[in-house]
């Protein structure tokens, strides 16, 4: 039986809880409602530090208002019990007030990362993600956090923040986590019902279409439309957007591109009034790279 994580609900208890540990300290950052996908960012997080801190927080400034902040499941009690069983040492599982003591008049831009995508059907949501990243980043100062490659745009905005404010954090990504049936876990997916769960299969499924479009050479134009098919052709999956994007900086990719160009598949859609999004990292112009960066 592992010891149990300690707890801190604010800041000066989280100071309290690392002052009390040595060596180095990897981050995982969560919103709560943990699930099996998390625990592979814990799992990978135990394996490059010392000691591990998880947050969880259902950061307020990346919902707007009309989200789902109210109602995103909270479950503190069953996520701590999953992270004793990891041996997770400090779980910050502070109020809004702690991490926003008063309302910020600095934030931070992640620039034009932000607008696309995820950005334009949620305009502010980026924005308040690297806001809290950077705030919990300084708050735990670990020497590595993991973030997970299903929010490939949040990662790659994280990557960014990280490399232009110079924070003094390195990176690492996790795989997508998926269930058997191919859905990429997500907090989200206990919004689904039986039925929803069913038509939601189609995500997957259209990046499996789309990577193969893309090994077997097709253009942008061609996988774009081979995966938008699959997602079109399942009732009750509205889509949302199919792009493909550059990894590094998500610039759209099209036109006539170099065989071998690397490039996430992207898809987002509403099943049911639940708003999913999976994604998988393909090779353009043939070649095959199933996975993640
Ligand atoms: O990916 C999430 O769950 C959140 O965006 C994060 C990184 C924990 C910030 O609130």
């Amino acid at each position: 039986m592992r010891d149990a994580p300690v707890i801190a609900h604010n800041r000066q208890e989280l100071a309290d809880a690392l002052a009390a540990t040595s060596g180095t300290r990897a981050l995982v950052m969560t919103m709560g409602a943990l699930h099996e996908g998390h625990l592979t960012l814990v799992r990978r997080a135990r394996s490059l530090a010392d000691h591990i801190v998880v947050s969880i927080f259902v950061n307020p400034t990346q919902f707007a208002p009309g989200e789902d902040f109210d109602a995103y499941p909270r479950t503190l009690d069953a996520d701590v019990e999953k992270l004793a069983a990891e041996g997770v040492e400090v779980v910050y599982a502070p109020e809004p007030e702690d991490v926003y003591p008063v309302p910020p008049r600095i934030t931070v831009d992640p620039g034009p990362i932000a607008r696309v995508l995820e950005g334009a059907t949620r305009p502010t949501h980026l924005a308040g993600v690297a806001l809290v990243v950077t705030k919990v980043i300084n708050l735990t100062r670990p020497q590595v956090a993991v973030f997970g490659q299903k929010d490939a745009q949040q990662l790659t905005m994280v990557r960014t923040l990280v490399r232009d404010l110079d924070l003094p954090v390195s990176i690492a990504s996790v795989p997508i986590s998926r269930d058997t049936d191919g859905v990429a876990r997500s907090s989200r997916n206990r919004y689904l019902s039986e039925e929803e769960r069913h038509h939601a299969r189609a995500l997957s499924r259209a990046l499996q279409v789309g990577a193969r479009s893309a090994s077997l050479g097709g253009t942008p134009a061609a996988v774009l439309a081979d995966t938008r098919a699959v997602l079109a052709a399942e009732d009750g999956v509205e889509i949302d957007y199919v792009a493909l994007t550059d990894p590094d900086t998500f610039d759209c990719v099209e036109g006539d591109v170099r065989a071998g160009t690397p490039a996430f598949l992207l898809v987002a859609a509403r099943v049911g009034t639940t708003r999913l999004i999976d994604n998988t990292l393909v090779t353009l112009g043939g070649g095959s790279s199933r996975g993640g960066k």
